[in-house]
């Protein structure tokens, strides 16, 4: 069974921001907002895409200077035969991969707009928050914490805007609105964040 092959490929890739089970969350909100939507996609390569889509953000596949999604879509095909996945399927998986990130367009594709909005909630709300504050020092994104609570303002103002569907257009609202409170607390409670 080529799921459990794949489950077992990826054990590995564990990190508080995006590992296997930053991998499952994606998979799952995918899958719940297509439904949302009343949209057909096809789960296997939600869920190929889903384990493999942030694997170029690991040894031994980072490139330096190469956008991860670029290394992951290079990767994948061979990974993917590897664990007898339905190869028919492997273009669509690498769409998906594709347009993941928040700042890449996705393809029109149902899967791929899903997936991309997915990925684009799971950096905003309370989950968002707890990701960019568990890579604090360990990521360049985050060198301390002013620059994290930064990100997690820019997060807040600009990834709405990277939402298509209207099903995680939605959900982004609840979850901007938690990132608000935060902030405001925070500012509060830091004086204008001047004390963090
Ligand atoms: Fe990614
Ligand atoms: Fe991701």
């Amino acid at each position: 069974m080529w799921k459990a092959k794949l489950l077992e490929f990826v054990k590995p890739f564990t990190h508080p921001a995006w590992g296997i089970t930053h991998f499952q969350r994606v998979y799952e909100l995918a899958i719940k907002l297509a439904e949302k939507q009343d949209l057909d996609v096809d789960n296997d390569s939600l869920f190929a895409a889903a384990y493999l889509h942030d694997i170029g953000a690991f040894e031994p596949y980072s490139k330096k200077g190469k956008d991860h999604s670029d290394v992951a879509i290079e990767n994948c095909s061979e990974i993917l035969l590897s664990v007898d996945f339905p190869k028919e399927k492997i273009g669509l998986v690498k769409d998906i991969i594709s347009g993941h990130m928040f700042y890449a367009k996705p393809s029109d594709i149902n899967e791929s707009r899903t997936f991309h909005d997915a990925d684009t909630l799971d950096f905003m709300g309370t989950i968002g928050i707890s990701r960019i504050l568990a890579i604090v020092g360990k990521e360049d994104w985050t060198p301390d914490l002013k620059s994290a609570i930064f990100l997690i303002q820019k997060f807040h103002d600009e990834l709405p805007l990277q939402l298509y569907t209207t099903a995680a257009k939605e959900m982004g609202n609840v979850r901007m609105y938690e990132m608000k409170k935060f902030l405001t607390r925070l500012s509060q409670q830091t004086n204008d964040f001047e004390l963090i």
